[in-house]
């Protein structure tokens, strides 16, 4: 069993069961790397400052860097008895330069330590995270591309509404992803403060130099109280914010694959390696990729509820509650990561029915609104043509005919200001074609979007 570091105050040794009941070195190892990385740049600051001898600091920094090497190519042992991963190392570095390891928690304390371990890891993690984000995003491109000119129905309510391209309707997803980056890059800015140096609450009593540890760790600023910096993790419910938020958008993208998947859709075949089957019907084949993130989503809305939750009673400043801070953050980071990744590979093999959609795109008096805006050209105010088209289109219904091929006479019983090239307009091309205003759903203005949307992506242009 490990001695523990702050043993001196007690006869007794911790409970068995308690030791497991507080213990965090199962999960925290994770931020094992951030860790050392923390503690090589505080004790080259301890040196640089002359807190503890030059000699001290190199031995304690080879030492560290002699532990990151071993962790990276034998992994690490956990062994609960050491408590937590600030611990662990400060063994593991006692087992290689006894006494003066203990030289490293100068001027520190776990508490100010653990928060920059998270804060390093969501940097690194928030990098990862928006190159998937990109990754996605280029492949939409491509497959709006490849759609510029396929029509298919768009809805409201789930109901037909107007024509519109699956360019078009890709590339809303392009523009959510957009700014499901942005959030995390706004997060960052606050995540990009380094609180090493506060100690457990109040400060130090050494002449520590909190910018130097923040510039070799590459923070932007250091924070300014340290009673703040050890107590709130108002950072990481951001970061869970801006997660659970992207899986919303990912969980109605994938609700929208699932529907289009169906026979009664059947606007996409997903490819075969993305798919499974069923182990009783022998025809099935599943979109359990996109059902799956649609369930992920759940988890990460309940993480950040979870984190939420943990700092809402906290008194100020450090309590042991937020070491329960760790799981929702790896478990969110695991799970962002791994679908974005599963659900650009479905979409790049997808292979979208450009002539079902279209057919669909035919039925439901889609050009409706086409028509009504033809009569507004003739002057006629346009609730007026709203009621002329509507009673137009009970008709249809009574009689079995479709908008798309009505003659000049039949459109005029109900709507005499309807000049003959109406008839030109009401087709699904035409109606897409017209709707060229800025953003719109035309084929010129959507290529016009994927042009602007590679700009951002390349860092050209900036968004917000
Ligand atoms: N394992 C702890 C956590 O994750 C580290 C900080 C412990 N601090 C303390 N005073 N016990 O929060």
């Amino acid at each position: 069993m490990t001695k523990k570091t702050w043993s001196g105050r007690f006869s007794k040794s911790t409970d068995k069961l308690i030791e497991r009941f507080t213990e965090s070195i199962t999960f925290d190892c994770r931020l094992i790397e951030h860790d050392i990385r923390g503690s090589i740049a505080h004790a080259q600051m301890l040196g640089s400052c002359g807190i503890i001898s030059q000699a001290d600091s190199d031995s304690i920094v080879d030492g560290l860097n002699e532990i990151l090497a071993d962790i990276r190519t034998h992994g690490v042992e956990v062994d609960e008895s050491v408590e937590d991963v600030h611990t662990y190392i400060e063994k593991l570095l006692f087992d290689k330069i006894g006494e003066i390891a203990g030289k490293l928690h100068t001027a520190r304390s776990r508490n100010d330590q653990v928060c920059l371990d998270i804060r390093l890891f969501l940097k690194h993690e928030i990098a990862a995270i928006s190159g998937a984000l990109s990754k996605f995003q280029a492949v939409i491109i491509d497959k709006a591309e490849e759609h510029v000119e396929s029509i298919m129905p768009g809805l409201t309510h789930l109901q037909h509404a107007q024509p519109i391209t699956l360019g078009h309707h890709l590339m809303a997803w392009f523009w959510m992803l957009e700014r499901d980056k942005d959030r995390f890059a706004d997060c960052l800015k606050r995540i990009n403060v380094s609180p090493i140096g506060t100690g457990a609450l109040a400060g130090t009593t050494f002449p520590i130099d909190r910018d130097y540890v923040a510039k070799e760790l590459g923070f932007a600023s250091v924070s300014e109280n340290s009673i703040d910096s050890v107590a709130d993790r108002d950072f990481a419910s951001e970061f869970l914010a801006a997660a659970a938020i992207l899986m919303v958008h990912l969980s109605r993208f994938a609700e929208e694959i699932v529907l289009w998947n169906t026979p009664e859709f059947g606007f996409v075949e997903l490819d075969d390696s993305v798919t499974t089957g069923s182990s009783i019907m022998p025809q099935k084949k599943n979109p359990d990729v996109a059902e799956l993130v649609r369930g992920k989503s759940g988890r990460v809305i309940g993480n950040l509820i979870t984190l939420l939750t943990i700092q809402k009673g906290l008194p100020m400043a450090y309590n042991r509650d937020l070491q329960e801070d760790k799981e929702p953050l790896f478990d969110t980071v695991d799970t962002v990561r791994m679908s974005l990744d599963a659900f650009a590979l479905m979409l790049s093999t997808a292979k979208f029915n450009a002539e079902r959609m279209r057919k669909a795109a035919a039925e439901g008096f889609l050009t409706a609104t086409d028509l009504a805006d033809h009569l507004v050209r003739q002057g006629v105010p346009f609730r007026t043509a709203h009621e002329q088209v509507g009673k137009l289109v009970s008709w249809c219904l009574e009689n079995q005919k479709d908008l798309l091929n009505l003659t000049i006479d039949e459109i005029r019983q109900f709507a005499p200001k309807a000049k003959e090239d109406v008839i030109s307009q009401l087709t699904i091309e035409a109606s897409v074609a017209a709707r060229s205003s800025y953003g719109g759903t035309a084929p010129s203005e959507v290529r016009r979007q994927i042009q602007k949307a590679r700009s951002v992506l390349e860092g050209k242009v900036q968004t917000f």
